[in-house]
């Protein structure tokens, strides 16, 4: 009876300690899906022992409080892994290194939790936190984009038909193009306003890792978790613009 619970705090303990990495290493820049991934295998940890030190007696009736605690668990590890925070958080490493104590505590808690209401039960709980991990790895609830194409329509230059150019262009020099006002609209949450990259890379000195051509091509048809905006929100037209300001990061 004793085992399980031992190797679970040794498990527990390993968690936190990797939970507090950033501390150690600074601002960490890492690919979303990544970092997204090692947020996974936290959670692997804490559920795990959250499960090994969760065993109870059998004989004993087991509270209905635990498996609501349980189901919050996991929720909670999703708002934690809330991408608007995300950057903010990446960029300071004990809030970083706090943000993932919080995850390592989620996951513990969804196992424990689970398996002092029923044996078994830990499993399914604190599974399902490393699945909302693995869902925010692959891009489903990152930065929905949802907002961006409302944008985009309000804003009448970029309606097809319409000619951004005339609007915006050689009568005042000072308006930003065409393409410099799309990437504002719909690229700047995820790059950073001037590219410096938040929750997607950087994009400065875009220019030596694609050519124009290249540039085009991704963002006609870009890798999770970039949104494709092409050709629901952008015409071919918009996708070239932006593509050009881009190359100009
Ligand atoms: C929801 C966030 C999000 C939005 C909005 C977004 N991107 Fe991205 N973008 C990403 C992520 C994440 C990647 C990295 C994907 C990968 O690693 O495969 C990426 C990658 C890229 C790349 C490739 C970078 C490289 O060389 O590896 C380019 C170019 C790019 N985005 C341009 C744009 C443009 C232009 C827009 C606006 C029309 C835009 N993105 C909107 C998240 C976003």
């Amino acid at each position: 009876m004793r085992r399980p619970r031992v190797v679970g705090l040794v498990v527990l303990g390993v968690a936190v300690l990797v939970a507090g990495l950033p501390l150690l290493r600074g601002p960490i820049e890492l690919p979303v899906t990544q970092h997204h991934l090692l947020h996974a295998a936290l959670l692997v940890g804490a559920a795990l022992a959250g499960v090994l030190c969760g065993r109870r007696d059998a004989l004993r009736r087991a509270s209905p409080a635990w498996i609501v605690l349980a189901m919050i668990a996991p929720i909670l590890a999703m708002l934690l892994m809330w991408p608007s925070a995300y950057s903010f958080f990446e960029q300071h490493p004990a809030g970083h290194a706090f943000e993932h104590v919080g995850i390592v505590a989620c996951g513990f808690l969804a196992g424990f939790a689970g398996e002092r209401f029923a044996a078994g039960v830990g499993w399914a709980t604190g599974g399902s936190a490393v699945l909302m991990a693995l869902l925010a790895a692959f891009g489903f609830g990152v930065a929905p984009p949802t907002a961006v194409p409302i944008a985009a329509v309000a804003e009448p230059s970029l309606q097809p038909g319409a000619s951004g150019r005339r609007n915006t262009g050689a009568s005042s020099p000072a308006q930003p193009s065409h393409g410099a006002m799309i990437y504002a609209t719909n690229c700047a949450v995820c790059h950073g306003t001037a590219g410096e990259g938040v929750s997607g890379p950087s994009l400065k000195d875009e220019r030596t890792r694609k050519n124009l051509r290249q540039t085009i091509e991704w963002i006609e048809n870009p890798a999770p978790p970039m949104p494709k905006f092409y050709p629901a929100v952008l015409t071919a037209a918009d996708v070239r613009a932006v593509a050009t300001y881009v190359q100009t990061l």
